[in-house]
């Protein structure tokens, strides 16, 4: 870019070399010195001598400002409008904006009447509120920093894995099982097999659903791949409007063969998280100071125990200990055999001093068919090796196990469930070459609320969906 402003002044250059630091503000081409920018007004301000323009792109928490006679002021130049710019870099006297454009032309490319529009200039929108605009909610400064460090996130998320030796596998949208037997699937049916006058008819011959989780395919290649994983969308008809719960999310799954023990699986867990957090924090810090406005002051404080490793552990058992003997009156009694409700996760975090806990060997009724058998304990009590991940102010975030390896341990236990027939094909897996092995699936849209300290769980995505609402 330097090169290309042949005929820049001392202050172009030195705008030029600042530019270097900002310059992913900058879309568009330079011509001899001359620069052209596209994007959306976020700020207009006419003054007799000067008129201001905010411009941006949308590349990143910035926006450029353009300075220009008032003479290309026009009607059609709005807030919201979209611009074409094109003018002469110069150093700015704001320290905060290292270079302004004095524009030589601003065309306007795409109206946008103030008037009608919803987004309203001078408007600080909470989170909460852009809701209301599903489709504009992007243009937003907060949502869209948001937006960039979700990006950022899901890269850290894949780095972490490829720099492991990981295998990525993309597991089916459409399957026949459930994985973790809650019964919260959506059925897939086509149009036309709806349509049909058999009703009863289904496209693929046999019941398909919207997977619920992506382990039980990762199984599959974990017998061909020592470390594999999956990262994409999952679905649950889960009825409840929680902060915390979505109808379609996202979710982060690994499986690793030839497991020492449930350690392993607790070590992976640990790493991920840790490095998807240490990216964010070291590398988007404008956009996070951006995003700060909506976000609880006190979170900043907490984010450093974040990193706190190696985090807490606890065993299911314990934590019941620490649940009753507490002095706490919570709505569901803690009793050994039944599942931590959130206000258990919430309360076994702030004991643990307000870091990430792990608890692990849990009832074995309380998970899913795979997860693999501990021995009894000392009170004749049947646990599985398997782990939630808890952190402070959302509860569980991850959920892991060892898988059953044992042939005949797991087939006693798809018997007792009913579930033999069904699941022949995963049997299958532990008569040929059977290891033992384990995984977990993370739910990134949790790991953001936890990092970004957003409460609700619909500003942590896109598109948000939930019971009783698919807009779009
Ligand atoms: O604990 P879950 O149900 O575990 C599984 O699905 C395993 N098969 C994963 C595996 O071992 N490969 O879900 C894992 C995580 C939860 O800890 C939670 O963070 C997230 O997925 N999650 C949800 N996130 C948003 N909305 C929902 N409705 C969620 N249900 C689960």
């Amino acid at each position: 870019r330097r090169a290309e402003s042949g005929g820049a002044s001392d202050s172009d250059g030195e705008g030029l070399r600042r530019l270097e630091n900002v310059r992913d503000v900058l879309r568009g081409s330079t011509r001899s010195g001359r620069v052209l920018m596209q994007g959306w007004v976020q700020g207009l301000r006419v003054q007799k001598d000067v008129l201001f323009v905010d411009v941006s792109d949308g590349s990143c928490s910035r926006v450029l400002q353009v300075i220009a006679d008032p003479s290309l002021h026009s009607s059609n130049l709005t807030f919201g409008s979209a611009v074409e710019v094109e003018g002469r870099l110069q150093a700015s006297p704001f320290p905060a904006q290292p270079v302004e454009i004095v524009a030589s032309s601003i065309v306007v490319l795409g109206t946008c009447d103030p008037l009608e529009y919803p987004l309203k200039r001078k408007h600080r929108y909470s989170l909460e509120n852009t809701r209301r605009y599903p489709h504009l909610r992007c243009r937003d400064p907060a949502f869209a920093a948001l937006l960039r460090l979700r990006a950022v996130a899901t890269s850290a998320t894949h780095k972490f894995f490829q720099d492991q030796g990981y295998l990525q596998i993309h597991t089916p949208i459409l399957t026949s099982n459930d994985c973790e037997g809650a019964g919260e699937l959506f059925h897939v049916q086509s149009s036309h097999t709806a349509d049909s006058q058999d009703a009863r008819k289904e496209f693929f011959n046999s019941p398909a659903y919207l997977t619920v989780s992506g382990q039980l395919h990762l199984e599959v290649m974990a017998g061909a791949f020592r470390k594999v994983y999956t990262f994409g969308p999952t679905f649950r008809a889960d009825s409840s409007q929680s902060r915390r719960h979505l109808a379609e999310f996202h979710m982060v799954e690994a499986e690793i063969s030839f497991t020492q023990g449930l350690q392993d699986v607790i070590q992976e867990i640990e790493g991920l998280y840790c490095s998807v957090v240490r990216h964010i924090l070291t590398s988007c810090s404008s956009d996070l100071e951006l995003l700060r406005r909506c976000t609880a002051p006190e979170h900043k404080a907490k984010l450093d125990k974040l990193l706190s490793i190696p985090f807490k552990s606890i065993t299911y058992s314990e934590a019941i200990d620490i649940l009753q003997n507490s002095a706490k009156a919570f709505h569901f009694v803690p009793d050994w055999g039944k599942d931590l409700q959130r206000e258990h996760e919430l309360y076994l975090a702030t004991h643990c001093g307000d870091v990430p806990v792990f608890v692990t060997d849990w009832p074995r009724e309380l998970k899913p068919f795979y997860a693999r058998q501990n021995e009894t304990d000392e009170h004749s009590r049947m646990t599985v090796a398997s782990v939630d991940l808890l952190v402070p102010d959302i509860g569980e975030v991850c959920g892991g196990s060892l898988r059953e390896e044992r042939e005949s341990v797991l087939q006693e236990r798809l018997n007792r469930l009913g579930l033999l027939d069904s699941y022949q094909w995963y049997l299958d897996l532990r008569k040929y070459g059977s290891v033992p092995h384990g995984g977990f699936g993370l739910g990134f849209e949790r790991l953001l609320q936890n990092v970004l300290g957003i409460p609700n769980i619909r500003d942590v995505i896109p598109f948000p969906r939930l019971y009783h609402s698919c807009p779009l």
